[in-house]
């Protein structure tokens, strides 16, 4: 209860109503198929890749110039969301870099203008539907698992499913995906280049994980 004297269920639990009601008919197989696949077909939109405003390339930066993604992607390790870097970060090097190209134009005039670039969002999940960088990436889990090989991109797109499913599947073990966390945002990593130390990081961590039935409980995600 709030200070007004009203309850207030999150806000996931409006698309639980309808469930119920079906759900008292064909329980068993609605189930399997909600709690297995939850899914709308926004999100399960593999493939997805939207023109963006500046032809701005991972391929480039990542895989040619070698650029760290926390360069950009300043805020992984601290917060649910992974800031966008912002103009500057392009014109501290594009104030040199191929300055008259016509290719950074928008940059140099959004710089001028304060105006922030409008990318387009890429990956984008319901509302209801809670994520966090800093949970996975403090684990060990690497960008590459979800995102795929961005160093590869001359245009992101969305590399997998982010439905419920594929979700639970991993929450249900992650083991498998955890590697160093020095080597989260490395797309050339292999499990079998591991050091002594690496390897026992990788155990340290394991033992650490909060248990299946946590991180497979409904409020783990919808909050
Ligand atoms: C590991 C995270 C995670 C857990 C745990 C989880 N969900 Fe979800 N759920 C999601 C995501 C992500 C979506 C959105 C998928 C999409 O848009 O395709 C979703 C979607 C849904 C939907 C909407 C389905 C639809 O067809 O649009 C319902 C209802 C739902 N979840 C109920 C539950 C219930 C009940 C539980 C507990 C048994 C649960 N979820 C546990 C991540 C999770
Ligand atoms: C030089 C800065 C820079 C570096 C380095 C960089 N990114 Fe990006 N990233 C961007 C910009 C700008 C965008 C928005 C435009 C776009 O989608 O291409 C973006 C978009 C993304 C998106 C899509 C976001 C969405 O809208 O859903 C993902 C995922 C991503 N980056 C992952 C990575 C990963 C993983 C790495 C490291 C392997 C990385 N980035 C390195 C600048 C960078
Ligand atoms: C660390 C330095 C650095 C940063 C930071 C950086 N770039 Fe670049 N960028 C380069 C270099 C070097 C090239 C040229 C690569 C080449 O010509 O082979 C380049 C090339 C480009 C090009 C192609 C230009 C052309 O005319 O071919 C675009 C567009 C671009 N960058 C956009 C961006 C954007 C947008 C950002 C910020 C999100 C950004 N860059 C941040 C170094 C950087
Ligand atoms: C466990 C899966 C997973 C991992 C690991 C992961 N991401 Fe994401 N990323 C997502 C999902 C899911 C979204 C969409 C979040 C939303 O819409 O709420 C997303 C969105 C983004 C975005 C768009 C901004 C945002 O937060 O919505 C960027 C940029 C991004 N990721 C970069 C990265 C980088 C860089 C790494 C590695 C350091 C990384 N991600 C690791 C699943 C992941
Ligand atoms: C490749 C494996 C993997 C995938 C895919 C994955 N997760 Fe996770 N998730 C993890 C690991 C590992 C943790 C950290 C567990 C811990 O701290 O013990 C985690 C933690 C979380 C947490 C924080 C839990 C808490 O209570 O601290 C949330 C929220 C979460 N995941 C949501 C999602 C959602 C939503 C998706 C799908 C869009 C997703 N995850 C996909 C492996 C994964």
């Amino acid at each position: 209860m709030d200070s007004s004297g009203q309850f207030h269920f999150p806000r996931w639990s409006n698309l639980l109503l309808p469930a119920i009601g079906v759900l008292a008919v064909t329980a068993p197989i609605y189930l399997i198929t909600l709690v297995g696949y939850g899914a709308s077909p926004a999100t399960i939109n593999v493939g997805y890749r939207p023109e963006q405003p500046v032809e701005f390339s991972h391929a480039i930066h990542v895989g040619e110039l070698g650029m760290d993604c926390r360069y950009c992607h300043t805020t992984v390790e601290q917060a649910a969301f992974a800031a966008i870097p912002p103009t500057a970060t392009c014109m501290s090097c594009h104030t040199n870099i191929h300055p008259k190209s016509i290719k950074l134009l928008k940059v140099r005039e959004s710089y001028q203008t304060g105006q922030p670039i409008e990318w387009v969002k890429v990956h984008d999940l319901p509302d209801y539907a809670y994520f966090d960088h800093a949970a996975h990436v403090n684990k060990g889990v690497s960008c590459l698992e979800c995102h795929g090989r961005i160093d590869r991109m001359e245009v992101v797109h969305q590399a997998e499913e982010l439905s419920m499913g594929w979700c639970l599947d991993c929450h249900r073990d992650p083991t498998p995906s955890i590697r160093p966390r020095g080597q989260v945002t490395n797309m050339e990593w292999d499990p079998a280049m591991a050091t002594d130390e690496e390897q026992a990081e990788i155990e340290r961590i394991h033992k650490s994980l909060k248990s299946t039935r946590q991180l497979t409980d409904c409020s783990t995600c919808h909050r």
